[in-house]
């Protein structure tokens, strides 16, 4: 099936869902609110040329099952020309059902390219705040310019100040999320905030945990002010998963059961189309998106189809599976649709905005010998070097990878190979620290003279919290380190600790 056909079943299958929501419980079409449903915000999303995703969802009561009963509630919806929404140009009516925690997901089209847009909800008497979307520059145009962040690792125990900081950065027109956009377990010792229970298992239990999150000022602030496009790491299910494991051993049949609510749920709660809605514990999340001719983002999922660690999930010397062909992080599927749409990319800057680190470096955990971790591309060592050849190889546009997961900022030159020192570059790549987690942080500069003195294609290394913003003009990309003071209480400073550019044509990464 083409994609066209298989889009045109996507939005039939989504309209038969929408009837069978109808014919479920009795559509509410002028709810009333003792309290505000808006309280995990408003959100934008997967922009492109013509359009963007819209997102809420109806959650008067958000920690405890969201409260609103189990009939669907009609939405009104509106995109503005103006932030006052004086100059609507579009609206219609969307159904917030049960069976999606009755989450609202409009998928607006027909619009103009490059441009900013507000759109905002209302259901009965209650309206949402305005949202600040963004269409994409249209296809064939050649921006001068674009703004955007990306940060990772929001754990709800501490401060969301860098995302405080970071909605102050009002020239910012996407956000990159690359995953743990929440975490599963119980509530932590000694730490400023708490979840609201422990480790999740059920689909309740996901929804209350991904709306505890949503209730943060600071980060409903960001998803006002521009497009997030989402992905997820470990977290979002279980620490350290793959594929079908767990880090438990559970029975892959069993752990797939919750990996499909946890899936479920992070749907309902993100700005995805309608494409994403998964099917039991599937979910297609790998896509791309354009900046004009300015990036390609391949925007990709290193969780739901890897092959179990072959060396397990922590750091240490290679063991006796560390060159296995068989392993793999993307799957196969994901893996050949990622070589051909870099291998026909006509973009300046082709973008990887995923999880773990690709470089690969020795972390210099052991005194006798490198030791690698291999929970994440280095440990998937042939997967790695397949990626890394295809790049040096076909050759797309100004490779840049972008990167989460490991709580600490990193910033590498991708070797060809990490086992060889002689290795050409292939790639830029930048890692960003959390928003939170690990809590307050340090620069580290011990450790940061150690692992440089061993990786020679390693430029930086900061263990402290914040983000990354980047400007991507068709010559030059500018990478800037944000980084705050601490996140165990509110209001920290902020500083850009550290700055790199990549000049088109090359790989190389200098400081600014
Ligand atoms: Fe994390």
């Amino acid at each position: 099936m083409d994609r066209r056909s298989f889009l045109a079943l996507q939005s039939r299958l989504f309209a038969l869902a929408l009837v069978g929501t109808q014919f479920g419980g009795r559509l509410i079409a002028n709810p009333r609110f003792s309290t505000n449903p808006y309280s995990l915000g408003v959100a934008s999303g997967d922009p492109a040329a013509d359009g963007f995703v819209i997102w809420t969802r109806l959650a008067p009561d958000p920690v405890k099952g969201g409260g609103m009963g189990t009939d669907p509630v009609k939405v009104r919806w509106e995109v503005a020309e103006d932030e006052a929404m004086r100059r609507v140009v579009q609206s219609g009516d969307a159904i917030a059902s049960p069976e999606l925690a009755h989450s609202v997901h409009v998928e607006v089209a027909g619009l103009q390219a490059d441009r900013p847009y507000w759109y905002r909800f209302q259901a009965g008497d209650a309206t949402s705040p305005v949202g600040r979307a963004r269409t994409m520059p249209a296809l064939g145009t050649m921006p001068g310019k674009l703004r955007f962040a990306f940060a990772s690792c929001q754990d709800y125990h501490f401060h969301y100040t860098a995302w405080q900081h970071m909605a102050a950065e009002t020239d910012i027109d996407l956000v990159f999320h690359l995953g743990d956009y929440i975490y599963e377990g119980g509530p932590k010792q000694n730490t400023p905030r708490q979840h609201n229970g422990p480790e999740i298992y059920s689909l309740d239990d996901y929804r209350n945990r991904l709306a505890l999150y949503k209730t943060d000022e600071h980060l409903q602030a960001m998803h006002r002010h521009c497009p997030f496009l989402v992905t997820w790491d470990d977290h979002e299910v279980d620490n350290n998963y793959a594929g079908a494991m767990d880090q438990d051993g559970t029975r892959p049949e069993t752990f797939l059961k919750r990996r499909a609510l946890a899936y479920q749920a992070y749907y309902e709660h993100m700005p995805l189309r309608s494409f994403c809605r998964p099917v039991g514990p599937d979910m297609q999340l790998y896509r791309r998106m354009s900046y004009g001719s300015l990036a390609d983002f391949f925007i990709l999922d290193t969780r739901q189809y890897r092959s179990n660690q072959p060396c397990g999930d922590k750091s240490g010397k290679p063991c006796d599976g560390f060159f296995d062909p068989r392993a793999t992080m993307l799957g196969e599927s994901q893996e050949r649709w990622l070589h051909d749409g870099l291998g026909r990319s006509s973009g300046r800057w082709n973008v990887l905005a995923q999880q773990v680190i690709l470089a690969g470096f020795d972390t210099v955990r052991s005194e006798d010998g490198p030791t690698f971790s291999m929970d994440q591309w280095s440990g998937y060592y042939s997967a790695r070097n397949r990626l890394t050849r295809f790049l040096s190889e076909a050759k797309p546009s100004n490779p840049v990878v972008l990167t989460g997961d490991v709580h600490s900022n990193w910033v590498s030159e991708v070797p060809l190979d990490f086992l060889d020192e002689r290795s050409p570059s292939v790639a830029a790549e930048f890692v960003g620290t959390s928003i939170t987690s690990g809590g307050d942080g340090t620069a580290n500069t011990e450790y940061r003279a150690k692992v440089l003195a061993k990786n020679p294609w390693m430029r930086h290394y900061n263990g402290q919290r914040g983000y990354v913003s980047c400007t991507v003009t068709p010559e030059r990309w500018l990478a800037e380190y944000r980084t705050v003071e601490y996140v165990s209480r509110p209001g920290s400073p902020i500083e850009t600790h550290a700055r790199f550019v990549v000049e088109n044509g090359s790989p190389r990464i200098t400081s600014a």
